[in-house]
């Protein structure tokens, strides 16, 4: 069952100096209990997106179907007791505490919240509680955002950058909390983040956008298959990787070193080169001796999109 389609979504911002076409036309759909990740460069409008969904914007163009239900994407949206979301505005009550945030949107939304799920997280992501979020750091106020995504029993998650600001060991526990809660309630998480690594572990699907349109909608395990493999070679000598390196670049010159040193050598290339290539390592030698070791991989989720992060300054492109 589709949780999430949006349909020809289309959302200007103008503003006095100029009209920005933030989102341009985008198709897609989320399935239930999918994780989804919306990934993309600053300023692709990821959160232009988010906030349709939403309906927390106005002047959209396109149809939203939420829960089998259309929504009207110009009005706020009768499902925000459905959606666990990090509300971009926290500060409207500067002086009540994490706990009374979420109790003042339960009864704001009619979401029932579980106090003892609230504390767990909150426990397990190092927030104190009962500080007001006037006197909270940055990243302690997007953990009491976090909280209010997982107050409730709900059946969508909708996570905009819900890492922003949270160190490390904070950022890994958030993506260990979301997997368990994910595969206990089957909820369905449409997730923007730029932690790739994470992303690749946790999702099941992703897109990209870029320019306002997505430009790569695929299954991370189907990314994976048809994206660059990762070579690592070692050799018994320097004089044999060097042999090598000037054999990779006359017979495949758009294989990318990725590193370098004196006897290993890790670089990319296309799923269609990997066999010619496997071949030749394993007969031919190097410097007057066979290859020591090697490694194949799939690329990373960072390595196949990295080449859609590559723009200056999107925000002055348009
Ligand atoms: N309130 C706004 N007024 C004018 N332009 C905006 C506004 N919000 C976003 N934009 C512009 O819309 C584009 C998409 O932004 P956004 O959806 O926030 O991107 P992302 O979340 O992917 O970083 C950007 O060019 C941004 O500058
Ligand atoms: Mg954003």
């Amino acid at each position: 069952m589709e949780v999430i389609q949006v349909n020809n979504l289309v959302k200007y911002y103008k503003t006095k100096k100029k009209v920005v076409k933030a989102v341009d036309d985008i198709s897609f759909s989320i399935l239930k209990g999918e994780r989804f990740g919306f990934l993309g460069p600053n300023g692709a409008g990821k959160t232009t997106t988010i906030r349709a969904i939403l309906g927390l914007l106005r002047g959209v163009k396109g149809e939203i179907t939420i829960l089998g239900e259309k929504i009207n994407p110009n009005k706020d949206t009768v499902y925000r007791n459905h959606i666990g979301y990090i509300p971009g505005e926290l500060g409207l009550e500067p002086e009540f505490n994490a706990i009374q945030i979420c109790k003042y949107l339960s009864e704001l939304y009619d979401i029932s919240f579980n106090l003892d799920e609230i504390k767990n997280i909150a426990k397990r992501l190092k927030l104190d509680v009962n500080r007001p979020i006037q006197e909270l750091s940055k990243g302690n106020k997007q953990k009491v955002g976090i909280l209010t995504a997982l107050m409730g029993d709900f059946d969508i998650l909708i996570l905009d950058e819900p890492t922003a600001g949270l160190d490390p060991l904070i950022q890994s526990e958030f993506f260990e909390i979301i997997k368990e809660r994910q595969e206990k309630t089957s909820c369905t998480v449409f997730i923007c983040s730029h932690l790739l690594s994470e992303v690749e572990k946790f999702c099941n699907r992703v897109a990209i956008i870029r320019n306002g349109k997505i430009v790569e909608i695929s299954k991370i395990s189907e990314l994976k298959e048809k994206g660059l493999k990762s070579f690592q070679l070692e050799f018994t000598s320097n004089a044999g990787l060097m042999e090598f390196v000037q054999y990779l670049e006359s017979q495949f010159p758009s294989a990318s070193v990725k590193s370098q040193s004196v006897n290993r050598i890790e670089f990319l290339i296309t799923p269609e080169n990997k066999r010619n290539l496997l071949h030749d390592i394993s007969e031919m030698q190097w410097a007057g001796e066979y290859i020591k070791d090697f490694n194949i991989n799939n690329s990373s989720l960072e390595d196949i999109f990295m080449k859609y992060y590559e723009i200056d300054n999107p925000e002055e492109e348009r």
